[in-house]
């Protein structure tokens, strides 16, 4: 299973959660990644914790002010990102130009959605893996492997019908080694996590937590 820690703009300390990612990966069967913030990539990346993006514009070198071009994210140490996460939200055109321009960079891409049909939707422009996630429950510490259970069913079958080499994850209210279990035993490969880790009070032991059952 993979695990993507999306630390999204929580004040943790990015170097110490991405310390406990880099051991806790060390000691399992399960790839356990972080994202934090474009302007902390390259401090997590020299811990040695595999390192993701959270964003990057559908742009090229050139004037784009204040964009995050896929380029510098890659140059920074990160070797995948996120896009169209449900808080950076980007209409369909967008996230196909993302997701090229994850890909001139030799990025990992990761589209994320609400609903089974945008996740078809997400496969369709070739990405890595899709990760679905029901906006209602992020953030809630109720994992949407048991609030909603036909929704990752329905995703992986909705990647599966459009493109069989696109992985799909699952996110929202995950916390806990039988959570991503669950979302397992629900046909995800991997899940995506923020609040469950980024607020914990030990981040180290809720990874630890997260990967024990694998
Ligand atoms: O990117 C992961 C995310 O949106 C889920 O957040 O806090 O419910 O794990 P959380």
């Amino acid at each position: 299973m993979f695990v993507l820690v999306n630390l999204k703009t929580y004040p943790c300390d990015p170097v110490a959660v991405a310390e406990a990612v880099r051991d806790v990966n060390e000691d399992t069967d399960a790839r356990v990644a972080v994202a934090p913030q474009a302007t902390h990539i390259e401090r997590v990346a020299e811990t040695g914790a595999e390192t993701w993006a959270q964003h990057v514009d559908p742009i090229e070198h050139g004037s784009n002010t204040g964009h995050t071009i896929a380029e510098s994210v890659a140059d920074a140490g990160a070797i995948g990102t996120l896009i169209n996460h449900s808080e950076q939200r980007r209409k369909l055109a967008d996230i196909d130009g993302a997701v090229q321009a994850a890909q001139r960079a030799d990025l990992e891409t990761v589209v994320c959605a609400n609903n089974p049909a945008q996740i078809g939707a997400a496969a369709a422009l070739g990405p890595d893996a899709v990760a679905v996630e029901p906006p209602a429950l992020i953030g809630t510490g109720t994992p949407v492997s048991q609030a909603d259970p036909d929704i990752v069913e329905d995703a992986v079958e909705a990647a599966e019908n459009v493109d069989s080499d696109v992985s799909v994850l699952c996110g929202a209210g995950i916390s806990t080694g039988d959570d991503v279990v669950a979302a397992g035993d629900l046909g995800a490969e991997g899940v995506l996590l923020a609040s469950g880790v980024a607020k914990a009070d030990d981040p180290q032991a809720a990874l630890e937590d997260l990967v024990e059952p694998l």
